[in-house]
């Protein structure tokens, strides 16, 4: 079967994020054996690897690994009877970890690690009760993109490695444990859950949370998992889903991974959502009331295509991930909820995008990055989002939506569980698109778009009437040509609400945006989308009457994108800067690992960099 060979992508790839030599040794399944221990804070047990001896001369298996005990390792050359051998763990690298070399013999087929995480885990949050919607019991998570996974599996951590793997997890009494894979129903122990992934996939993927979770069915293929508290509004408002799923499918082809079930977390988890094959987590802020960010449903679903299904090979080509999977989240919205609607959501990405081309350094404005000696993450702007999904839109206006639909399904059944690098990618569109319609072809701006700042010339213009509408009607209010109440805000949806939001101007003065509160009540809404650009405007313009309600944000809600930008903005005035330190000092141990690296670096320096 096609999706179980065993195939490194590419020779040649190289990711400069990972230790490991998958071209001589490559680790092809793991057995997962672990105890989730809420007092000390750990996992711990063991991890079977199966390896494929691709250079017979090679006699060590290299590993990625950050902060983990290796208390043993073992090897073995039939999977069942194992022996010592000897290992040494490397110097520790602030970006990538510790490589952990284990000497082989001849014929090894199998490495057994016996291990336990740290305490800093940078993949893990460990929540105290008090941080989860029940109150009464703890909750871990896991986050393993990009580089994450090797802070709790010794694992070659790398896009272009792809596995397939079997976990036991043994949790404490009334939890359960839910991982990105198939459950085994028939676990024969109390306290024990079982998993498979039967595809291969890259180590970004492995994901694992524990809590006082259940299920609710929304479809035939898709569910929620929440906290008892939430779980009937979670699965209201999302009750579309399996629409979405049904709809991707007529575009892209059959869903390749079974259920599509979401996994609500607490709200300290440092994204909106993240793409676990199987069960996507997704961040309760989500919630409402109203379907108006279900969007990010979308995205998280369009990546059992894009991400999932055909992945980066290295954190380089990241735009092969998150743009494709942000054009298909447009295409997903128009199929559902028409194309206003989609339009809206377009337009708002690219006024993002304008935002970060004004700012991020021309070498960051490429598609195809250079990462090196970086941390993967400072790639996570919105060029591979959003210039990632406008070279799509530009090739459908080019080439017509049908051609374009066509080769994406070609691309993902010719790439399908395997890593790719953005060079594969663009060989592949050369052929099978471009030299097809060589007329049209003339038109597409290609090594531009790949690897030149800024935005091509010839980028599809995204226009939406509804958007526009509204910044009509604002420019008449700001020249104080209408009092507040007449601006028709009385019918704007949640996406006309951001687009105005985005639109005031930074001096607007704390007068004018009392008047907006008073009338419309932006401090009290729902929308974070809405309310944590609200709060950088409120900061700029003295508003002082939100800054209760930015408190209440910063220290219910951890993530990155919206938290890290308010921190920044606050450190820019001495006054300010006393309110962030103090807030923080409270936040901060709600915070997860990822969430808590960027604001000390905001608060250490006052940067803005990642999303
Ligand atoms: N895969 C990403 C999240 C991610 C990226 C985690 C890089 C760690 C490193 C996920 O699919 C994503 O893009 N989430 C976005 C939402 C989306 C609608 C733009 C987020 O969390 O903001
Ligand atoms: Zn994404």
């Amino acid at each position: 079967m096609k999706q179980r060979s065993i195939s490194l992508s590419q020779t040649s790839v190289k990711d400069v994020h990972s230790f490991a030599n998958p071209r001589s040794v490559q680790v092809v399944h793991l057995d997962l054996d672990l105890t989730v221990q809420f007092s000390s804070r750990t996992l711990s047990g063991h991890v079977t690897l199966m390896i494929l001896r691709r250079d017979s001369e090679c006699d060590r298996l290299i590993l990625d690994t950050r902060d983990l005990s290796i208390n043993e390792v073992l090897i073995s050359n039939n999977g069942t009877h194992f022996k010592s051998t000897s290992f040494v763990v490397g110097d520790r690298d602030s970006i990538l970890g510790s490589p952990l070399e284990i000497s082989l013999d001849n014929h090894t087929s199998h490495v057994r690690i016996a291990y336990a995480t740290s305490q800093n885990a940078s993949a893990l949050q460990w929540l105290d009760p008090g941080q989860t919607a029940t109150g009464q019991y703890p909750f871990l998570f896991t986050q393993s993109q990009e580089i994450h996974a090797r802070s709790w599996i010794p694992i070659q951590d790398s896009p272009s490695v792809r596995v397939t793997f079997t976990a036991r997890i043994r949790t404490p009494k009334d939890l359960i444990a839910v991982m990105g894979a198939r459950s085994i129903q028939e676990s024969s122990v109390e306290e024990q859950f079982e998993f498979a992934m039967d595809q291969p996939v890259p180590s970004y993927l492995i994901a694992l949370a524990v809590g006082r979770l259940e299920f609710m069915k929304t479809g035939p293929r898709t569910g929620v998992y929440a906290e008892p508290p939430l779980l009937m509004d979670a699965a209201s408002e999302f009750s579309d889903t399996e629409r979405m799923l049904t709809a991707t499918e007529t575009l892209y082809g059959p869903y390749q991974w079974g259920r599509f079930d979401l996994l609500i977390l607490p709200p300290s988890f440092p994204f909106g959502g993240m793409e676990n094959p199987r069960v996507p987590f997704i961040t309760p802020t989500l919630i409402v009331g109203d379907k108006s960010l279900v969007t990010l449903v979308t995205h998280e679903l369009a990546h059992s295509w894009s991400g999932n299904l055909v992945t980066n090979a290295t954190w380089s080509d990241f735009w092969l991930n998150e743009g494709f999977t942000t054009y298909i989240e447009h295409r997903i919205q128009e199929l559902l909820y028409g194309r206003e609607r989609a339009e809206m959501e377009e337009a708002l990405d690219i006024q993002v995008l304008q935002e970060d081309i004004g700012t991020l350094d021309p070498c960051d404005q490429v598609l195809n990055i250079d990462l090196e000696g970086r941390d993967p993450d400072r790639g996570g702007t919105s060029i591979p989002y959003v210039k990632g999904a406008l070279f799509l839109r530009t090739l459908e206006n080019i080439f017509g939506r049908e051609r374009l639909d066509r080769f994406l399904r070609s691309y993902f059944d010719q790439f399908a569980f395997q890593s790719i690098t953005t060079a594969q990618a663009i060989e592949y569109l050369k052929r099978e698109l471009l030299s097809k319609f060589p007329i049209q072809a003339r038109h597409f701006l290609i090594d531009e778009w790949v690897s030149a700042p800024g935005i091509p010339a010839d980028v599809v213009g995204v226009k939406s009437r509804l958007l526009d509408e509204v910044e009509v009607a604002t420019d008449t209010w700001l020249q104080r040509k209408v009092p507040v109440a007449n601006l028709p805000a009385k019918t704007w949806s949640a996406q006309e609400w951001r687009y105005f939001v985005n639109l005031l101007p930074k001096n607007i003065g704390a007068k004018k945006l009392a008047d907006l509160d008073a009338e419309f009540g932006l401090t009290e809404m729902r929308n974070f989308e809405i309310v944590s650009r609200w709060l950088i405007i409120a900061i700029q313009n003295h508003y002082d009457k939100a800054i209760p309600a930015l408190e209440r944000f910063l220290t219910t809600v951890g993530r990155r994108k919206y938290v890290k930008p308010i921190y920044s903005e606050l450190m820019k005035t001495p006054k300010y800067k006393v309110i962030a330190k103090r807030i923080y000092d409270k936040a901060r141990p709600m915070y997860h690992p990822i969430t808590r690296r960027a604001v000390d670096e905001v608060l250490a320096r006052g940067k803005d960099s990642a999303r």
